[in-house]
C-alpha cells in the first residue's frame, strides 16, 4: 500500500508512553475537576481517543474542523472553521487537543475564538511539536513530542487524507511532499 516512500520515526509503544506520560500530568494538573477535551480533527482523532481513555479526570469532548491545508505540506496561513463546539465553554476547564503544531496558525485561530468565550482555563494538548517552521509565537503547554522538521505520517496524520490508519509515525521522504 506504501505510495511513498516512508521511514518508521515514532512506534505505537513511544507514542503510547508519551500518551501515559500527558494523561498523569492533567490528571495532577486537574485534580477534582472536571475538563473538556477540544479535539481538532481530523488528525486529532486518534490521539483524543487514546488521551480520552489514559485519563483518569472525569473529561467530556467535543470537536472542531479547521483547515489551512489543500493536499500541500505547508500551512497556508489561512484558517477555515469548517465545524464548530456544540458545547458551552464559558467557566470551564478546556484543553485543545491537536495532532501536530508546525507553523501555528492554526492553534493561534482556535485558541482566539475558544479564549473569547471565556472559558475558566484553556490549555493546548499537542502529541507533535515541529518546532522548525513556526511562524507565531505559541506554545502546547502539553507536549507528547518534540521534532525539528520534516514531515510525517500515520496515527491520525495524513498526506493527502492517506495513512492515517497508521498504528506509527512515519518519516515521508521530502522529495515527495513538495516540501521545500
Ligand atoms: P499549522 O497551522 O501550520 O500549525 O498546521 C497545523 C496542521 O497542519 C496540523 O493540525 C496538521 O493537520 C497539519 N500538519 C502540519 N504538519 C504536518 C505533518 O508533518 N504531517 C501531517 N499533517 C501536518
Ligand atoms: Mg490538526
Amino acid at each position: 500500500m506504501t505510495e511513498v516512500h516512508m521511514d518508521l520515526l515514532f512506534s505505537r509503544e513511544r507514542i503510547a508512553t508519551e500518551i501515559a506520560r500527558l494523561a498523569g500530568r492533567i490528571d495532577e494538573e486537574y485534580a477534582g475537576r472536571e475538563i473538556l477535551l477540544v479535539s481538532v480533527l481530523k488528525g486529532s482523532l486518534l490521539f483524543t481517543a487514546d488521551l480520552l481513555r489514559a485519563l483518569k479526570t472525569p473529561a467530556a469532548v467535543d470537536f472542531v474542523r479547521l483547515a489551512s491545508y489543500g493536499s500541500d505540506t505547508q500551512s497556508s496561513g489561512i484558517v477555515e472553521f469548517r465545524y464548530n463546539l456544540e458545547t458551552p465553554i464559558r467557566n470551564r476547564d478546556v484543553i485543545i487537543v491537536e495532532d501536530i503544531v508546525d507553523s501555528g496558525y492554526t492553534l493561534e485561530a482556535l485558541y482566539n475564538k475558544l479564549l473569547m468565550q471565556e472559558p475558566r482555563s484553556l490549555k493546548i494538548c499537542t502529541l507533535i511539536d515541529k518546532r522548525a517552521r513556526r511562524e507565531v509565537a505559541i506554545e502546547a503547554d502539553y507536549v507528547g513530542i518534540s521534532m525539528e522538521d520534516g514531515f510525517i505520517v500515520g496515527y491520525g496524520l495524513d498526506f493527502d487524507e492517506k495513512y492515517r490508519q497508521l498504528a506509527d509515525i512515519y518519516l515521508v521522504k521530502p522529495e515527495e511532499t513538495s516540501l521545500p
